[in-house]
């Protein structure tokens, strides 16, 4: 993977196994040994997968996995790299920390893909949390990305306050929102299209094309691995709760299905006009999918409520509703990247104005500190070289840690918030800190839509 080119082209199962297969990061198999706990590498086809499954649901408080369980999540499993840290002195036949990752494609500000290492399960023993255990894997995950020339990490989190030691930062904003239906008022379009009824296993086989013509379009989105399309239409035969998923396919007047919703109803024995609805995953290719898809889950009989998580930030659906107070939303931190390759990173998205800046990055665990002109062009494509010890260049410099460039990478926040937060100084050559440079900065670096949101566990 070269870490010079502006654009990547798609991942094939070569790169992935190759990420799969590599080795675990010397440094912290080192460091946890010295406290007589050892790090490897999991086959998903071995005995031990079943105890690192299992450890990894305790970890989330999750009950035990039964067999079906198990058999049906290892055979979703193998995109994935699993680790375990072992204790031989534990009487249990399972690792005490666990994490995964896998290699995925992050859609970038101009419609670029850059390739990113996902991180999850990430689980520590209560037995043996508070000893460095998970810093020792996060730490050694990103170097092993590192070492394999994946230019960006990305995960979502349980807690806020855990990744950013890391270098990790809120990238794509989620929003909650809860809408009173018989107060929101349609006042948006009614496509023409049709909506239908569909089965689980027709969800499964529409949702992954359609997400695959529309994830290119929205900085923030992913590929996503088989086994979530399994969890979302609810094919996983071992998945809870299926029964209650129900699903309806949106086709336009030609006939091509555009958009799928999948959602349940939770009813009211007290009132019956007051069932609730839970959208679980609303996927639409075109404006009219989209408006026609909402349009049928909020004029639904007997519903009085409807619920819909880890939305995007600026939904088109508050300007399709009369009363923007029908719907509370709640915005929180959803998905977190850390750039790993400043150049490969800066140069594969685009950027909404043009200039030339110096970003001086700090990284206290030194994957990504330097510094870097940055130079972007009239079309917003950008070339950046790593400057010498004392090269000096006429032109804004920007201190800041990977975290917040990161934060900035896919335009969920803007230089300027982060300067007025504290989190980034911007000066100028000659005239210091400058509401110029910032402005100027600020532009450069900027991109002109909020990202989407990724749905992924
Ligand atoms: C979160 C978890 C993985 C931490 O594991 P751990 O081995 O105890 O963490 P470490 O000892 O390596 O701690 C590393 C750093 O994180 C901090 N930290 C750990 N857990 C924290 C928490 N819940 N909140 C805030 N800080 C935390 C530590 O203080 C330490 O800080 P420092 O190195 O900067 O001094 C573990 O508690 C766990 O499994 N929790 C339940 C599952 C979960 O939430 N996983 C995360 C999924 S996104």
């Amino acid at each position: 993977m070269s870490t010079s080119v502006s654009t990547y082209g798609r991942i094939g199962e070569t790169e992935r196994a190759a990420f799969r297969a590599g080795p675990v990061d010397e440094e912290s198999a080192g460091r946890l040994a010295t406290n007589g706990l050892d790090y490897r590498r999991i086959a998903v086809d071995s005995d031990e997968y079943v105890g690192w499954l299992q450890s990894v649901a305790r970890g989330f408080q999750d009950g035990e996995r039964t067999a079906e369980q198990i058999a049906a999540t290892r055979e979703r499993s193998g995109y994935r790299r699993l680790t375990g840290v072992f204790d031989p002195e534990s009487p249990m036949d399972a690792p005490v920390a666990t994490i995964a990752s896998w290699l995925g494609e992050l859609t970038v500000p101009g419609e670029a893909m850059i390739p990113s290492c996902a991180i999850s399960a990430v689980t520590v023993a209560p037995t043996h949390r508070r000893k460095g255990v998970a810093r020792a894997m996060l730490e050694g995950e990103l170097r092993a990305a590192q070492a394999a020339g994946i230019p960006m990490a990305m995960l979502t989190v349980s807690e806020s306050p855990l990744y950013g030691r890391y270098g990790f930062a809120p990238a794509a904003a989620g929003a909650s929102w809860t809408i009173e239906t018989k107060r929101a008022g349609w006042i948006g379009p009614q496509p023409a299209g049709r909506i239908d009824f569909i089965g689980r296993e027709r969800v499964r086989e529409l949702m992954p094309a359609l997400h695959e013509r529309v994830r290119h379009r929205h900085p923030g989105e992913i590929d996503v691995p088989g086994s979530h399309w399994d969890g979302f239409a609810g094919t996983n035969p071992a998945a809870e709760k299926t029964a209650e998923k129900r699903a309806v396919q949106y086709s336009d007047a030609a006939g091509e299905v555009r958009g799928v919703a999948v959602y349940a109803v939770r009813e009211n024995h007290d009132d019956f006009t007051k069932a609730t609805v839970s959208v679980h995953y609303l996927l639409a290719e075109t404006d009219d999918a989209y408006a026609a898809l909402w349009r049928f889950l909020l004029e639904l009989d007997l519903v009085a409520e409807v619920h819909a998580g880890e939305l995007s930030v600026d939904e088109p659906l508050l300007w399709m509703i009369a009363d923007q107070r029908a719907a509370k939303v709640s915005v929180r931190d959803h998905q977190y990247l850390r750039i790993i390759d400043v150049v490969a990173a800066l140069e594969t998205r685009r950027y909404g104005g043009s200039g030339t800046l110096v970003l001086d990055v700090s990284d206290s665990l030194g994957i990504a500190s330097g510094r870097y002109l940055l130079e972007v062009d009239g079309r917003g494509a950008a070339r950046v070289r790593i400057l010498g010890d004392g090269e000096s260049i006429d032109a804004p410099t920007v201190a800041l840690g990977v975290a917040e460039l990161s934060a900035t990478y896919l335009g969920g926040v803007s230089l300027a918030t982060l300067a007025a937060a504290g989190r980034v100084t911007v000066t100028d050559a000659s005239a210091g800190a400058s509401a110029d440079a910032l402005a100027k900065a600020t532009r450069v670096l900027g991109w002109h839509t909020a990202p989407r949101l990724s749905i992924w566990y």
